[in-house]
């Protein structure tokens, strides 16, 4: 690292709150799959802001309604109607089972309003007394007080009690856990298809099939946390379509904007109709910008062959790195779906990216030691097998 560099990050960092440890590396531009730091090196960028950058750095057609929208009209006040609100809405209620939607900012703001959806419809069609939810251990649906109550962390963080009372922590992928802790009480279920912080568990189909089944018979709102796994991430616009089984209410953020922040709940009727003018609104959520890059983002999305490459170029991942697997004992399980991957190695995580890095692949940590690779979906064959070389190199340098 140059001295111009840390004095940088020595000088950002002095002035931050301390939420993350720094990185040794100040970046500066990035196009495509590809981010550069102030000295001129490439990295190839697998981390992707953790699974934001869906369509890559730069895209063109991001760029372009960026600009052609914050020219024509950047803010209203959320009560008015737009017209790329209304592309967006179209688009995200066609394109899934929702049939009214809520924009946000974040994913934290998505969970937010469906734990508030799901409370309030739960208080109104069962009673004031059903306002239990259960959650899963190794969860993470972010850091607002709703979302870090049905966190796995919070049972590390006692400094921050009292949390949302009447959460519950059920185990992963094991439904007699879940049976025990339903009662006549529980308003909802949140879960994450494929556990993005947890360490890239994908949920079992038959489990999430059972879960549909105990909510439909129970009367209990089922909510998919797609923050991190929807918007292609997992090779299908939504994950829950690889799963065969529809939530009553889904949260979007992350992929939806590509970069651009941008957060969602989608909603059954009966459920989303919960929240009523008064009980729920955002000062920035739906904005014209907001919504038109969500609209073009989609669009890009929905384009012929772009499900297509995620998927082609999850195989060439998937299969590169069971191949690593094969060749050395300290990496001891691939994991994950689509461009959402999980790699389970001995070495410490901190090593492992840090040696990484050094070779040109930006990546992050999930879980207690999970390498965690999610790269733009725009992502090349080539660009695959030069991520999967530099693992290899990496692997076998940290072997000796
Ligand atoms: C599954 C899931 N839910 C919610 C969140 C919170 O999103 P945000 O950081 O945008 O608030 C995240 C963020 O990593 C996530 O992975």
């Amino acid at each position: 690292m140059s001295e111009q560099a840390k004095k940088i990050i020595d000088e950002t960092f002095s002035l931050l709150v301390k939420t993350y440890s720094p990185q040794p590396v100040v970046l500066d531009r990035a196009q495509g799959c590809r981010v550069w730091d102030t000295e001129g090196k490439p990295y190839l960028d697998f981390a992707a802001g953790i699974a934001v950058v869906s369509l890559g750095h730069a895209n063109p057609a991001v760029l372009k309604t960026i600009n052609e929208q914050a020219a024509k009209l950047m803010m209203c006040q959320a009560s008015y109607a737009t017209a790329p609100k209304l592309k967006a809405a179209k688009l995200l209620t066609e394109n899934s089972f929702a049939e009214i939607v809520y924009f946000c900012n974040s994913g934290a703001e998505a969970i937010e309003t469906a734990m508030k959806c799901a409370r309030k419809w739960a208080y109104e069609a069962k009673g004031p007394a059903c306002n239990e939810i259960i959650a899963f251990h190794n969860s993470f649906h972010g850091r607002t007080y709703g979302a870090a109550s049905i966190t796995e962390k919070r049972h590390t963080q006692p400094f921050f009690e009292p949390y949302v009372p009447a959460t519950h922590f059920a185990d992963f992928n094991n439904f007699e856990s879940v049976e025990k802790l339903v009662n006549h009480n529980t308003a909802a279920i949140f879960i994450e298809p494929v556990q993005g912080e947890g360490g890239l568990a994908s949920a079992d189909p038959d489990f999430l099939k059972a879960l549909r089944k105990l909510c439909d018979d129970k009367n209990i709102c089922l909510v998919f946390d797609e923050v991190q796994a929807g918007m292609g991430r997992t090779g299908t616009l939504n994950a829950y379509e690889q799963f065969g089984v529809e939530p009553d209410l889904i949260t979007w953020a992350k992929g939806l904007g590509s970069g651009f922040p941008v957060g969602a709940m989608g909603a059954r009727k009966k459920f989303g109709e919960a929240i009523v003018a008064g009980t729920h609104g955002t000062t920035y959520g739906g904005n014209p910008l907001a919504c038109a890059v969500t609209a073009t983002v989609i669009e890009e999305m929905l384009k012929p062959g772009f499900f297509e490459n995620a998927q082609k170029v999850s195989k060439i991942m998937l299969e590169g790195l069971n191949e690593i697997k094969r060749a050395s004992n300290k990496v001891t399980a691939v994991k994950g779906r689509g461009l959402m991957i999980g790699l389970d190695t001995m070495f410490e995580i901190k090593d492992l990216l840090g040696a990484l890095q050094k070779n040109g692949l930006m990546a992050t940590q999930a879980g207690k030691n999970t390498l965690r690779l999610t790269p733009p979906l725009t992502l090349s064959e080539d660009e695959a097998n030069e991520a999967l070389k530099i693992i290899e190199k990496t692997v076998q340098e940290l072997e000796a």
